[in-house]
């Protein structure tokens, strides 16, 4: 196997839902060797319910704050794969932290791959509307130009959990600032 690069810094996932954040993330930190971290699972305990209930109980503002106020803690904890919720990269604080503190990954996927991706698995408050399509189109417009500030690109359509990762390592292994 290729040489492991040596990672300093939080290695962050960054992409819409159903780009595979968690998933390749969880990989690519096992390949690593360095610890896997999941932005909404640390809000989801900080809160105790899930997403839904806190978009239901407290509102989508409440979840922002709570997003900012994890990705501050975990931002200075060293080597880790931090998967984020799509959202996270769209606030302009914790995106210029990010782009400041981490290497960012943004994993690039069609409006098709996305379709079909989210429709495995439910629990996003923001696809409960009539039609995930338009809404996740909508989301690739406003989203895409912001996410593409991310340090390294990867197209994922064509590749599998598995290539997706090695794409990735040998994008870092490129860089001396990781
Ligand atoms: C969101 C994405 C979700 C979750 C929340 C809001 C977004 O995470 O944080 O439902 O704004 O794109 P995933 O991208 O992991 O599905």
């Amino acid at each position: 196997m290729p040489k492991t690069p040596r990672i300093t810094r939080p290695v962050v996932m960054i992409g819409l839902m159903g780009a595979g954040k968690s998933t390749v993330g969880r990989r690519l930190a096992q390949r690593l060797s360095i610890p896997f971290v999941d932005s909404d699972d640390e809000i989801k305990k900080a809160a105790g319910c899930s997403i839904e209930d806190i978009f239901e109980l407290y509102g989508e503002n409440e979840f922002r704050a709570g997003e900012k106020r994890v990705m501050e803690r975990l931002l200075d904890d060293g080597p880790m794969v931090l998967a984020t919720g799509g959202g996270v990269f769209m606030n302009n604080e914790i995106r210029s932290q990010i782009l400041d503190r981490s290497t960012s990954i943004w994993l690039k996927a069609s409006l098709d791959a996305l379709v079909e991706r989210t429709s495995r698995r439910g629990g996003r408050p923001l696809l409960k509307t009539g039609n995930p399509r338009k809404t996740l189109e909508k989301l690739i417009n406003e989203r895409y130009p912001i996410y593409q500030k991310a340090t390294i690109a990867i197209e994922t359509d064509n590749e599998t959990h598995e290539s997706a990762v090695e794409l990735i390592v040998e994008a870092l292994r490129d860089r001396d600032d990781i």
